[in-house]
């Protein structure tokens, strides 16, 4: 059922691949009935952000109109009720990814303070100099400079896996540079510049033989598939709630709870202790010794209805439906005359990430933009795998479930307007 109630599961629809009406779906995101330039809007810029449904809209309001209060703290009525739908959010998370505990869901900012978090409470109290951190060349830059940071500091090292021209991470690399000096391995799932579905579990169990904990960058991964971290096995996992269909500045960290037992506060302030004395500060349990302050209530309640609306969808059935909708995009984009897809690799979700001879790709997103297609232009924050590419922007559309045959059609119209405008 959809948030105005219709089971999507058993619509059919002109544009339905795999049996869901994505055409219905669309009526409950309010941003995507508006005009852009006096046309119509396809958004295809889902991997920078993706629109709420209303379900999610009327939660944050009734949140803020009949619920507004602080949690952990008040023994009030409202402070309760906060606190209630607070923690059952952590519940629907933690079911989300099928992690074993609630107190093994931290919530953040956002993927970034995810790796943020472990880098500076286990990084900083486990590494040494001489040690190595392995991340891979398809990283976000989140992925990528805060390990920068604490290898600095601690005078450890950052190895790199490398990918080939595909854009898949090459297994055999990465095997010769796990050795006895790796502490940490953190990789994407899937990469928001290319789109390449990493080995994760290929990658995981290899550091684990060795001993070593491996963090999941899950930003881009969450919105496409369905995600288990115990089939998984991950130590830790990050993800963004605004890519989810939820609001912006939540996200998730999850850990295995032996980790972030050991593992030292991230921040200090209210909420993270139990007992605070000028002599001596006894922290709180888990998950709150990582949550310091007070959090972004409302964040997490809009979350919890994201998840429930994609839930009530089902991930495999979006997984499907967009790898049908990727297929066609391929396929189209391909026979456009002086087209390259930058990320052809044989496992891919969401990403139709692209450069045109002759045309700068923020010269493409502008004339995408006046047709009513938005689209993002630049390097995707992942630098460096623009420079493995040889570039330094591409264009990208990216999909979401609400997304249409239609829409990569209207894409491929303002690209041949883009080439007839600059010929
Ligand atoms: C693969 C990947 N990792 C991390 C991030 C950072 O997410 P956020 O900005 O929501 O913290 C993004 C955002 O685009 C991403 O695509």
């Amino acid at each position: 059922m959809t948030s105005t109630g219709r089971r999507v599961a058993e619509e059919p629809c002109e544009n339905c691949l795999v049996g869901f009406g994505a055409e219905k779906i669309r009526e409950d995101f309010p941003a995507l009935q508006v005009k852009v330039h006096g046309k119509p809007l396809v958004y295809l810029d889902n991997a920078a952000t993706t629109h709420k449904p209303q379900v999610v809209i009327d939660t944050l309001t009734r949140y803020y109109t009949e619920e507004n209060s602080n949690v952990h703290r008040g023994v009030h009525l409202l402070s309760q009720i906060a606190t209630q739908a607070y923690e059952s959010g952590r519940t629907r998370v933690r079911q989300l990814l099928n992690a074993a505990h609630d107190r093994e869901i931290i919530f953040t900012r956002g993927t970034t303070e995810g790796i943020n978090l472990v880098a500076q409470s286990y990084g900083r109290s486990r590494l040494r100099a001489g040690d190595e951190v392995i991340i891979s060349a398809l990283e976000h830059h989140s992925n990528i400079v805060p390990w920068q940071m604490i290898c600095d500091e601690k005078g450890a090292i950052l190895r790199v896996i490398p990918m080939n021209d595909a854009g898949e991470l090459l297994l055999e690399e990465y095997e010769r540079l796990l050795g006895d000096r790796t502490k940490l391995v953190a990789v994407a799932y899937v990469s928001n510049a290319l789109g390449t579905i990493t080995p994760i579990r290929e990658i995981i169990e290899l550091a684990h033989r060795r001993g070593v904990p491996v963090l999941v960058d899950g930003a881009q991964a969450t919105p496409h598939m369905p995600v288990d971290v115990r089939a998984l096995d991950c130590d830790f996992y990050a993800l963004s709630g605004h890519k989810l269909y939820g609001p912006t500045g939540i996200g998730v960290l999850y850990g295995k709870a032996d980790l972030l037992e050991a593992m030292p506060p991230y921040q200090g302030g209210g909420d993270m202790i139990s007992a605070v004395s000028f002599e001596k500060t006894v922290y709180n349990a888990l998950p709150h010794k990582f949550e310091a302050g007070t959090p972004h209530i409302a964040g997490v309640i809009g979350l919890a209805a994201a998840i429930e609306y994609v839930e009530r969808i089902g991930l495999r059935q979006i997984q499907a439906y967009e790898a049908d909708l990727l297929a066609y995009g391929t396929e189209l984009l391909s026979a456009v005359p002086g087209l390259r897809l930058i990320g052809t690799a044989k496992e891919k979700a969401g990403v139709l990430s692209f450069v045109l001879d002759g045309i700068h790709a923020h010269d493409v997103g502008t004339i995408l933009d006046l047709e009513g297609v938005a689209v993002r232009a630049g390097h995707h924050c992942a630098m460096p795998v623009m420079k493995r590419f040889g570039l330094s922007a591409t264009a990208r559309a990216s999909l979401a479930f609400y997304n249409t045959r239609a829409d990569i059609d209207a894409l491929v119209k303002a690209i041949h307007k883009a080439i007839e405008v600059f010929a």
